[in-house]
C-alpha cells in the first residue's frame, strides 16, 4: 500500500474517499466521467498531433491531461488519463482508436484459435503507467487519483465486434451459441483486468473505478449467469488493497442492484433512475455515483442548477454519494459550464 492510502492521511481524509466509504463529508465531492479530453481547449493542445494511444504511453503527458480538469474545475478527484483498451493493446493485440469512431480491433476474436491472440500482462507491459501515477500523486497532493479499467464484457464486446456496435450481435452469438469459449474469453479478460488495476492500485491510486459500459445490454439473468462471475473476479482480485471500488455502467437500471453484488463499494448510476430509487435496487452498504445527464448541461446556467437540485434532492437520504454525470463529458460541452457545476455541488452541500 503507497503512503498515499495510508490511514490517516489527507488523501485518505478526502471528501471522495470518505464519499466512497460512507462516512460523513463536509461537502458532496464531485468528479466527471471523462473529465479529461476534448471538452478542454488545454487538452486539444497538448494532443495534437499525438495519436490517442500514443498519448497513453507518455507519462509526462499523461500527467498533464490528467492534471487539467483538477486545476481547471476543482474537482474532488482526478480520474487516470488513459482508455479501456490500453492493457489489450500493451500485451499485443492489434487494435487503434479512430477519432470520432472509438477502438477498432483488426482481428476481433470469433474462434476458439483468436483466444491466443490474449496472453497475461506483466507490470513491465504498461510500465509508463507505473511511471505516470508516481508523477501524479506527487502533484495531486490530498487530492484522490482514481484507477480504472473496463470490465470483462465491455472489452470483449470491443474484441468480439472488433470496433463499437449497437447490437453486440457477435458478442451475444458467442455467449448464447458457445458459452465455454465465451467464458473462457471473459475469465482471460478478467485476468488481464484485475493486473492492470493493481498496477494502478500498487503505484498509488485510491480508488478504482470497472467501466462496464455496455452492460446494459444484457437481461439481468443473462448478466448474473455470463458476465458477473467474471467482473466479480475482477473485483475479489483487488479488494485486499481495501480501496474503493466503483462500478459503471449505462442503462443499467435492471442491474443496479446485481452491480452491487459483484463487489463494488460504490454504484455509478445513469440518470435513467433517480438516486433514490437507485438506493432501493442497490440495497444497504454502498455508496452511489452520478447522475446528473451530461445533455443537461448544454441547457443553461438556470437549468443546470435546477436539474442539479434534483439530483442532490434524491441523494438526500444516501448512505454516501459521489456527485457525477450520468455518462461521460460531451467533447462539446462549455468547460465553464462544468467549473459553475462544481462550484454549484460544493456550495449548496457544504455542512
Ligand atoms: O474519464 C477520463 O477523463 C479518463 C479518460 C478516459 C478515456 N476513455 C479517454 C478517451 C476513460 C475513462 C475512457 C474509458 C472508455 N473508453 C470507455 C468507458 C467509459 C465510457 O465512456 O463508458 C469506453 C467505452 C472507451 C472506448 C472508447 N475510447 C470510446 C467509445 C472512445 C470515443 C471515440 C470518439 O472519438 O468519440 C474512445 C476514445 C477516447 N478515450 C478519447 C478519450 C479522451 C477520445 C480520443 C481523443 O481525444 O482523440
Amino acid at each position: 500500500m503507497s503512503a498515499n492510502q495510508t490511514p490517516p492521511s489527507a488523501t485518505y481524509e478526502s471528501a471522495f474517499l470518505k464519499a466512497c466509504r460512507r462516512e460523513p463529508v463536509p461537502h458532496t465531492p464531485v468528479w466527471f466521467m471523462r473529465q479529461a479530453g476534448r471538452s478542454l481547449p488545454e487538452y486539444r493542445k497538448v494532443r495534437e498531433g499525438i495519436p490517442m494511444l500514443e498519448s497513453c504511453m507518455r507519462p509526462e503527458l499523461v500527467t498533464e491531461i490528467t492534471l487539467q480538469p483538477v486545476r481547471r474545475h476543482n474537482v474532488d478527484a482526478a480520474i487516470y488519463f488513459s482508455d479501456i483498451v490500453v492493457p489489450l493493446k500493451a500485451i499485443g493485440i492489434d487494435l487503434d482508436i479512430r477519432p470520432g469512431v472509438g477502438p477498432v480491433v483488426e482481428k476481433p476474436i470469433r474462434t476458439r484459435a483468436d483466444l491466443a491472440q490474449l496472453r497475461d500482462l506483466t507490470p513491465e507491459d504498461v510500465s509508463y503507467v507505473t511511471e505516470a501515477i508516481g508523477l501524479l500523486t506527487a502533484e495531486l497532493g490530498s487530492t484522490p487519483l482514481i484507477g480504472f479499467a473496463g470490465a470483462p464484457f465491455t472489452l470483449a464486446s470491443y474484441l468480439v465486434e472488433g470496433g463499437p456496435s449497437r447490437t453486440y450481435e457477435n458478442a451475444k452469438a458467442m455467449m448464447y451459441g458457445d458459452p465455454e469459449l465465451w467464458a473462457d474469453l471473459l475469465d482471460r479478460l478478467a485476468d488481464i483486468t484485475a493486473a492492470f488495476l493493481k498496477v494502478q492500485i500498487e503505484a498509488g491510486a485510491s480508488a478504482i473505478q470497472l467501466f462496464d459500459s455496455w452492460a446494459g445490454a444484457l437481461s439481468p439473468a443473462d448478466y448474473t449467469n455470463s458476465v458477473m462471475p467474471h467482473s466479480a473476479k475482477v473485483f475479489a482480485a483487488v479488494a485486499g488493497y481495501g480501496v474503493p471500488r466503483i462500478h459503471f455502467g449505462v442503462g443499467t437500471g435492471e442491474l443496479l442492484k446485481l452491480l452491487g453484488e459483484a463487489g463494488a463499494d460504490v454504484v455509478g448510476v445513469d440518470w435513467r433512475v433517480p438516486l433514490d430509487e437507485a438506493a432501493r435496487r442497490v440495497g444497504p452498504g454502498k455508496a452511489l455515483q452520478g447522475n446528473l445527464d451530461p445533455t443537461v448541461l448544454f441547457a443553461g446556467t438556470e437549468a443546470v442548477e435546477a436539474k442539479t437540485r434534483e439530483v442532490l434532492d434524491t441523494a438526500a437520504n444516501l448512505e454516501g454519494h459521489v456527485f457525477n454525470l450520468g455518462h461521460g463529458v460531451m467533447p462539446s460541452t462549455d468547460p465553464d459550464a462544468l467549473t459553475r457545476l462544481v462550484e454549484y455541488v460544493h456550495t449548496q452541500t457544504a455542512r
